[in-house]
């Protein structure tokens, strides 16, 4: 049995995340996660909101509410969601835990005792409107390296470049629109991460496995020349978590807190200590995850995660591993994604465009969402939704083939034999030619989620599918039944199995769907199968099964043009 950490991306807690950032990160995580727990694996799936920084003060002053009371309620929200999408974490944290706090404040005086950390005195934008100093976020102006007017002060969103806000061009504050910055000094602390250079891309060249895409992303920053700066890490911000070197006082660091990119991927961390004390476990429990001298050595790490992301957690959080002089578990395998877009444009948060996690849930259930995302996962480049290909998708894939499949073989087989698996016939020849597809289309399916290739993994998925349905439609039972009963009894008892089968296979994509189904089929037995041949024998003659409510709906196309319609502008 192997040891499988998995995290996502965690997202901010500003706002309702969309379709776009579900499949960057949670939802092929999910995927994963599934899929390796249905294989029997040891699975540690991790995820939290990223609650500090800029974007959650902007977020509360907005809504009038103080930043921790709005940042408990909308981790409430976003958990919520996720359970509506059935992302199966183990557990949901919070980037502003206490046991982020006390991680954070110890890799801190880690890195410092390792002579990692340097104190700036560095100028600040101070905005006299405001009455404060503009960091990140609360910045935007012209993209220095690819000329971008929107960028924000930490990073731009166009060409991925991190940056510092005085890198603009044109600053202006993002709470005011005022102009009127003026740079002042100000001290804060840098990781020394540019010492770290070689290492870093040491570790980098020996990971041969990992995505073009990680990889390239990767490169990119550590050989651009200053792409591989020192990167401060503190900010003057009042939310977030306090400068401290371990639980010691940092002098000159009063009132400061760290920057909210050097925190968050240790929540990663943070957040297996919190699943532990909130379900009654030990340290030891969730260091066997981790501490690489703690059992987490032979534990297998996989992140997911959209490109924007790729610089910290190729390079940052890294460099805060390895700088730390302890045993803390590096990423084995970074899955990355390009951006899904939306009908002719681009999903964006802050112009509410493209169809949020909520708003989805409203109009179909998660099973829907699920099974159009996965396969089209925007793996080799961006992709794009359009609701016609949502509604074709969906129509031909779940209702016209899986979901039709299930419900003719169980009123098929209830009108002539009952809801019990037909007794009598032997499977034949085409059976054994089905049975012999099947295995050889598992094992192309097992191997591209092993290797975490979703849109693949999903086209074998279908492909087994309509092996079945191609199977049944030859077959005939119905024709058969009138000349022959055994042999329709024979062909029914080999596609109940299968219906059992489809189950267990699609389970990580659509799990509602893969729990009716099973349900129908009477049996909790969802051992993934191994053997085609015995997997489509194990639910015997006289099994009792019911027949499903309809499983996927068809889309019509008046729908269709109704959400076409309501999706069309912006949320507000
Ligand atoms: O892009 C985002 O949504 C960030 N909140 C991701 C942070 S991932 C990590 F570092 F924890
Ligand atoms: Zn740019």
């Amino acid at each position: 049995m192997a040891r499988i950490l998995i995290t996502s991306a965690i997202p901010y807690i500003n706002g309702i995340k969309h379709l776009g950032n579900l499949v960057g990160s949670q939802l092929p995580a999910d995927l994963y996660a599934r899929y390796n727990r249905a294989r029997g694996n040891e699975v540690m799936f991790l995820c939290a909101t990223d609650e500090h920084g800029t974007p959650a003060e902007l977020a509360a002053a907005k809504a009038g509410k103080p930043v921790a009371e709005y940042c408990a309620e909308m981790h409430g929200v976003q958990a919520e969601i996720a359970k509506g999408f059935r992302l199966s974490f183990d557990h949901f944290g919070r980037s502003s835990s206490a046991a982020n706090h006390k991680l954070t404040q110890h890799f801190a005086g880690q890195l410092a005792e390792a002579g990692l950390i340097r104190e700036v005195s560095e100028k600040q934008v101070y905005s006299h409107a405001d009455g404060r100093f503009l960091p990140d976020r609360y910045i935007e102006g012209t993209c220095p390296n690819c000329g971008y007017d929107k960028a924000r002060g930490d990073q731009c969103e166009n060409c991925t470049k991190q940056l510092d806000p005085t890198d603009l061009i044109e600053p202006r504050s993002a709470i005011s629109g005022s102009t009127d910055l003026e740079v002042r000094e100000t001290k804060h602390l840098y990781l020394r991460q540019s010492d770290m250079r070689d290492k870093l891309n040491d570790w980098i060249d020996s990971q041969n496995d990992w995505p073009i895409l990680t990889t390239s992303i990767a490169k990119k920053w550590l050989n651009d020349g200053d792409g591989l700066q020192d990167r401060g890490i503190t900010r003057d911000l009042d939310w977030g978590i306090p400068v401290k070197k371990g639980s010691d006082d940092w002098p000159g660091m009063e009132g400061k807190v760290f920057y909210v990119w050097f925190d968050a991927p240790i929540e990663y961390i943070a957040c297996a200590a919190e699943w532990a004390e909130a379900n009654g476990k030990t340290d030891a429990d969730w260091e066997r995850w981790w501490r690489t001298d703690k059992g987490a050595d032979d534990v297998r790490y996989v992140q997911f995660m959209g490109k924007d992301n790729v610089p910290f957690h190729t390079l940052s959080f890294p460099a805060t591993i390895m700088g730390s002089g302890e045993d803390w578990k590096l990423v084995d395998y970074i899955k990355s994604f390009n951006y899904l877009n939306y009908d002719g444009g681009q999903f964006s948060t802050s112009q509410g465009r493209g169809v949020f996690m909520d708003q989805a849930l409203e109009i179909l259930p998660a099973d829907y969402w699920r099974w159009w995302l996965l396969s089209h996962a925007p793996e080799s480049g961006d992709s794009e939704f359009t609701w016609e290909n949502f509604q074709q998708s969906v129509n031909k894939d779940l209702a016209d083939v899986l979901g039709n499949f299930a419900s003719r073989v169980t009123k098929f087989c209830r009108s002539k034999f009952g809801e019990v698996v037909p007794e009598g016939g032997e499977y034949g020849e085409q059976e054994l030619a089905l049975i012999k597809e099947l295995q050889e289309k598992l094992a192309f399916y097992q191997a591209h989620m092993e290797a975490m290739e979703v849109r693949k993994s999903a086209s074998y998925l279908r492909a087994i599918w309509v092996a079945g349905n191609e199977y049944l439609q030859s077959a005939a039972p119905w024709s058969a039944y009138k000349e022959d009963p055994d042999r329709a009894a024979a062909i029914i008892r080999l596609s109940l199995n299968l219906i059992r089968f489809y189950a267990v296979l699609s389970g990580p994509f659509i799990p509602d769907a893969a729990a009716k189904m099973l349900e129908a089929m009477g049996t909790d037995n969802a051992d993934w199968p191994e053997d085609v041949a015995e997997a489509l024998s194990l639910l015997p003659a006289g099994h009792e099964f019911t027949v499903p409510d309809v499983l996927f709906a068809k889309i019509q196309d008046e729908e269709r043009e109704g959400w076409q319609q309501k999706f069309a502008g912006q949320r507000t």
